[in-house]
């Protein structure tokens, strides 16, 4: 039992209603549900959603919305709504800002137009095939322990290995060799078990995120790449290979197809470079490891969902619509795999709260209420994706079938869906690799670990 479980049960205390009276006069209700709930905010912030509405205030300038019409809204093209304060608080480096963390309009869209590029046009063929060869090394990784007869393996553990491979060889077109050496390198993922929560509870907090995100704090206190270990050997790493490409020739791509070359080729400088590959490690790696864990132990304990997806698989390789590896296309074009996903990504959503925009001075009516300029609005995608209102009485039960056939009510659903990405200006920029991926992963997982015969002919 939790310890607010635990709590609640002894005294007969309404943990909801009792502190959320605090939520109006200071950030102590967000913080203690944060920390006290041992990585549970979600549902307790969820619990308080249901209970108070579409609109729930979590600090004295802060709600939490979990409609999506309005996060739809917020970001639609020509929204007035800018990012709030918190996103300084994903602030990595002392030397500046990253995309995320950049949160004066003009300048964050002037610089994600030299980001995007990477991830789109021709280069999505790139990406493809960047992660086709690391879904493969992840295949091939599971095939041998189960051709060793190992009885167990940590799956997770794997994912987590391959996703760091993925990102890291796609920014700078070499891996770190996790998967290889099945060993957490830097001790990154080790890094990251703490790093976020603990962003997540000082960005809500005013006074420690000035001081905290801070260039003279971060200097003194913060990872130095002159560190021999953790994110300051990262960024030493990162910095090196900025600094010797942009050196060496700017216009002199590498063999392999990277990010750091595409940005340079679109003029992005060797600052900016810098700051945005450390972010697009944590911003990309956490993400998708959230969402494939969490599908494939979905997907485990639903043995009837599984076995749809495997008749699925089977048919398709027996009738010549999958091939090996399975294509982008290919795999859009799988009805029940594509319900996996997105039920996957609704359930297991891998950002669950945060992101806040702020409202423009003039102020906004949201789900009815006035709610005055400056005002933090905090996203809920954990509650958006539950919301009985758009995915029906069963919204917290794993049903891809919810996902078949076609018609209004589907379409909402998977626009609903789509949000865990944001939107407009706000998009997530690796959009395009996360949707391959997990497009493709539960399909070529399944082969590489087949024992009954759906194997791709060309494996022989
Ligand atoms: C399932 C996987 C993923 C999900 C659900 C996801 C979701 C999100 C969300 C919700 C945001 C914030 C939007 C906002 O500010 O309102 C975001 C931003 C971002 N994501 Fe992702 N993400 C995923 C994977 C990735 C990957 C694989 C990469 C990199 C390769 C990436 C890079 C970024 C970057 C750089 C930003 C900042 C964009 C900006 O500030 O304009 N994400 N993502």
């Amino acid at each position: 039992m939790s310890l607010i479980a635990t709590i609640s049960a002894m005294g007969g205390f309404s943990w909801t209603r009792e502190v959320l009276g605090l939520a109006g006069a200071s950030v102590f209700w967000y913080i203690i549900s944060s920390i006290v709930a041992c990585g549970r905010s979600n549902v307790i912030i969820s619990r308080a959603q249901t209970k108070y509405g579409k609109l729930l205030r979590v600090a004295p300038d802060g709600i939490a919305v979990s409609d999506a019409d309005t996060l739809i809204r917020i970001n639609s093209a020509r929204s007035p709504y800018e990012k709030a304060l918190w996103y300084k608080s994903a602030r990595m480096d002392y030397r500046g800002d990253s995309v995320i963390s950049e949160i004066n309009t003009a300048k964050h869209d002037k610089r994600k137009a030299k980001l995007a590029p990477a991830f789109a046009g021709k280069n999505v063929a790139q990406l493809e095939a960047n992660v086709d060869s690391w879904i493969a090394a992840l295949g091939r990784a599971i095939r041998a322990k189960i051709d060793q007869g190992e009885e167990t393996m940590n799956i997770g553990l794997l994912v987590q290995y391959f996703q760091v491979d993925l990102i890291s060889g796609l920014l700078t077109g070499e891996a770190w060799g996790d998967l290889k050496d099945e060993k957490d390198h830097f001790g990154y993922l080790d890094l990251n078990e703490y790093q976020v929560p603990l962003i997540q509870c000082l960005g809500f907090l005013p006074v420690a995120r000035i001081l905290f995100t801070s260039p003279w704090f971060m200097k003194l206190f913060g990872p130095k790449t002159t560190d021999t270990g953790g994110l300051g050997l990262m960024l030493r790493l990162l910095q090196d290979e900025v600094e010797s490409r942009f050196n060496e020739n700017t216009g002199k791509p590498r063999e392999s197809w990277n990010i750091l070359d595409e940005w340079m080729k679109h003029g992005a400088s060797a600052n900016e470079c810098q700051l945005d590959l450390s972010l697009l490690l944590p911003a990309g790696t956490e993400t998708s490891i959230m969402m494939i864990r969490g599908t494939l132990l979905l997907l485990m304990s639903s043995p009837v969902a599984y076995w749809k997806l495997k008749q699925e698989i089977k048919s398709g390789i027996a009738a010549g619509r999958i091939s090996n590896p399975v294509t982008n296309e290919e795999a859009k074009s799988l009805e029940y795999t594509q319900a996996v996903v997105r039920e996957g990504m609704r359930i297991m959503v891998p950002i669950n709260f945060g992101f806040p925009k702020q409202v423009p001075d003039s102020g906004d009516t949201i789900c009815g209420t006035f709610v005055p300029g400056g005002t933090s609005v905090y996203i809920n995608y954990h509650s958006m994706m539950r919301s009985e209102d758009v995915f029906g009485s069963d919204a917290n039960t794993f049903r891809p079938e919810r996902f078949l056939g076609t018609g209004p009510e589907i379409s909402h659903m998977s626009k609903v869906v789509d949000l865990a990405f944001g939107g407009g200006r706000f998009m997530c920029l690796g959009k395009a690799v996360a949707n391959i991926e997990i497009n493709k992963i539960f399909v070529e997982v399944r082969i590489y670990s087949h024992r009954d015969g759906d194997s791709h002919p060309s494996n022989g």
